[in-house]
């Protein structure tokens, strides 16, 4: 199985991720990218299709977003013009760059649902009624499409709805979001126009997962490095049913596991029907760790000891193969597609001495595997789980080495803000949660007496791909009880609250 050939470009719309499940709902693999991460894309993979989300910000702006300008004479593998779909800011942005004019217009700006009027002969609009609600959010709009650009339908406002010129098609409204009727229909129209072919099955997925790891193992046995998430419990489902007694799940308890994630672990284990072995590596890792203050020296020493654990366990229980749920994303990132376009994985570059390795998912985006999950019939505390760094809790004390007693402060106050955040249901909404032990040495005062100690740091993210983030701002009542939640904790005395964005910010505080 190959890359998607649909690109998505993300221009800064809360909608992206929909766009590219509606295209896997109708049977299309798409990987969505930053305009600066899709301009590397089209110099190594073919492209079938592109389209431009939408966006909040103005083509005026001095820092729009700018989609790479190659998209407009990209070819496919067959020498035809590559389709090119706008939605809302996206349309705004072909037709300014096209020679359109787009205008701010205030009096006009439609948020929520509008009726749209199909006029003329439209491909995208193809099966669609003449009147059809759609959903609208924006405030500019293409007062005048570019030369040539047919115009196919205006909404009740009078706004122009969908323009399209050969392969370039616009519309000013969200087809992806369910308000609007007809919204999948448009999309499918698209992928037809545009000759996508339907890459996404899973049920052929799957098989073609157990038979590429069935023809690789041949009659040996394996070890998958198990921490629970979402890729390695989705991999062991597929290969379990296969692989049975030849293949075991190993987690690595190195002391750097959140409140309960053991009995998580055990327990997606057992939804995944897979063999599990648990390490106990508090000791050892207590020792490697404990002059560890750099967050990537704790990363190369945290996949150096996970590594050698692993290995020994493969090899003592006669396994001479270590299968790995390493994904796309890593597969761009160590060049195997060229460039390096997305973030690197702890699971990349680990030596497992003379043991074979398999990475069975590797063609796969995280989204993906997350319907993968749900398709199997996982629970959904695995396909919704929010990703956790390999090093675990380790990255989470900052600025001193990761101690047992920083450790026990760090886990006591993740558990919290969580359970906090999840009885007043903001929890499901963030994209990652990160709660941080930063030695600062701040001075407070409990009982009668001066201290001084650590903070907590409470950040959460929104975010796609990870790539770029929003900060979350908790409503002050949240703050107050997290705050008076966490300093009973004899050591804890400050909590700062981090909603700074990525970037200059990253997710993690390191
Ligand atoms: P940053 O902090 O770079 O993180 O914005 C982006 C995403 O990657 C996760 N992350 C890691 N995952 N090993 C991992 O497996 C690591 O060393 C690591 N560091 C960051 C982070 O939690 C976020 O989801």
């Amino acid at each position: 199985m190959s890359l998607p050939k649909v690109v998505i470009i993300e221009l800064g719309s809360q909608y992206t991720l929909l766009i590219e499940r509606a295209f896997r709902e109708l049977g299309t693999r798409s990987v969505i990218l930053t305009p600066e991460k899709a301009r590397e894309w089209f110099k190594k993979n073919p492209v079938q299709a592109v389209v431009l989300s939408g966006g909040a910000a103005s083509v005026y702006d001095k820092d729009a977003p700018q989609p790479p300008e190659e998209i407009l004479s990209l070819k496919t593998a067959n020498g035809k013009p590559v389709e090119i779909l706008g939605i809302c800011y996206g349309m705004q942005w072909l037709a300014h760059r096209l020679g359109g004019e787009v205008k701010a217009a205030p009096k006009h700006r439609e948020y929520g649902k509008a009726t749209l009027r199909r006029h003329g002969d439209s491909s995208l609009l193809a099966l669609t009624p003449e009147n059809q609600t759609v959903w609208a959010s924006h405030g500019d709009s293409v007062v005048k499409p570019p030369d040539y650009f047919g115009v196919h339908a205006h909404t009740d406002s009078g706004t122009i709805a969908a323009m399209a010129y050969g392969p370039i098609l616009g519309v000013q409204f969200h087809p992806e979001v369910h308000h609007t009727e007809y919204g999948k229909t448009i999309l499918e129209n698209f992928l037809r126009i545009a000759d996508c072919e339907h890459d996404w099955k899973p049920s052929s997925l799957i098989s073609s997962i157990q038979e590429r790891v069935l023809a690789e193992l041949g009659d040996k046995k394996a070890v998958i490095g198990f921490s629970g998430g979402v890729d390695s419990t989705t991999l062991s489902a597929i290969l379990a049913p296969v692989l049975k007694d030849r293949l075991l799940a190993v987690t690595i308890n190195g002391g750097h596991l959140r409140e309960d994630e053991l009995t998580e672990i055990r327990l997606h284990a057992a939804s995944a029907g897979v063999w599990h072995l648990v390490v106990d590596a508090h000791r050892l890792f207590e020792r490697v760790m404990k002059d560890a203050v750099d967050a990537e020296e704790k990363r190369r020493r945290f996949k150096e000891v996970y590594a050698e654990l692993l290995t020994e366990a493969a090899k003592k229980l006669g396994a001479s193969v270590i299968i790995q749920g390493t994904l796309a994303p890593d597969r761009i990132e160590s060049g195997a597609t060229g460039g390096a376009l997305i973030k690197s994985h702890h699971n990349v570059g680990l030596d497992f001495g003379d043991l074979k390795q398999i990475h069975p998912i590797d063609h796969l985006f995280k989204y993906e595997v997350r319907a993968l999950a749900e398709e199997l019939g996982l629970p959904e505390s695995v396909w919704a789980r929010q990703p956790f760094p390999g090093p675990g809790l380790f990255i989470r004390v900052v600025g001193t080495p990761p101690t047992p007693d920083k450790l026990e402060i760090v886990r006591w106050a993740d558990a919290r803000v969580k359970g906090i955040l999840q009885t007043r249901g903001l929890y499901d909404g963030l994209s990652q949660l990160v709660v941080a032990y930063v030695a600062a040495n701040t001075v407070g005062v409990k009982g009668d007496a001066r201290v001084y100690g650590g903070a907590i740091v409470v950040r959460a993210v929104e975010t796609t791909d990870f790539m770029t983030a929003k900060g979350v701002h908790f409503p002050d009542d949240v703050e107050e009880e997290i705050c008076s939640t966490l300093t009973r904790h004899p050591a804890i005395i400050r909590v700062w609250f981090d909603p700074t964005q990525k970037p200059p910010a990253t997710t993690e505080l390191e």
